[in-house]
């Protein structure tokens, strides 16, 4: 299914995402400080901030007609929190300038990581234009928009797609 364009900013976050995760995961003794360093800098400037509009916007904004405690969202939401976990047991371990630490930490936050977006990708996403239809998903897009603008006020929800034949 190709991807709606209300979803193409929080996809293309997804292509940034794994790039760290991936320099994180091939990180060895000799890199792993820099690149924890460059990880902890994106995570405040770009991860974090896509897990709170998923987390306070999309979520939300979606759950009805998705059900809240069916598949994929528990998932999602608990990948979330052992991800900030994660952030944090690597944030120790740079604290301590200990580099054993780091690498251990390093790692399991990168597999981590790379699991949940494949997730998103492939699940959530997928799970959401099934529900929402083209009308729904445009919806939501103008919803993420308004939200990432802080224009709070225009926020609008999306209702469940006209059931559509897909003949
Ligand atoms: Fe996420
Ligand atoms: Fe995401």
């Amino acid at each position: 299914v190709r991807r709606h364009p209300a979803l193409h900013r929080l996809t293309e976050e997804h292509h940034h995402a794994l790039l760290q995760a991936r320099r994180l995961r091939e990180a060895d003794e000799r890199t792993i400080k820099a690149r924890t360093q460059q990880f902890l800098t994106r995570w405040r400037s770009e991860i974090q901030p896509h897990f709170r509009e998923e987390e306070t916007a999309l979520l939300p904004c979606v759950c009805p007609p998705l059900q809240a405690g069916a598949a994929p969202v528990p998932e999602v939401c608990a990948y979330h929190v052992r991800i900030r976990r994660a952030v944090m047991v690597l944030q120790r371990a740079h604290f301590a300038d200990d580099d054993a630490a780091r690498l251990a930490a390093a790692h399991d936050l990168a597999e981590l990581l790379e699991e949940h977006i494949r997730q998103e990708e492939r699940e959530l996403f997928e799970a959401l234009q099934e529900a929402l239809g083209d009308e729904g998903m445009t919806a939501l897009g103008e919803h993420l928009t308004a939200w990432e603008t802080g224009a709070s006020d225009v926020l609008g929800l999306p209702e469940a797609g006209e059931e559509t034949d897909p003949t």
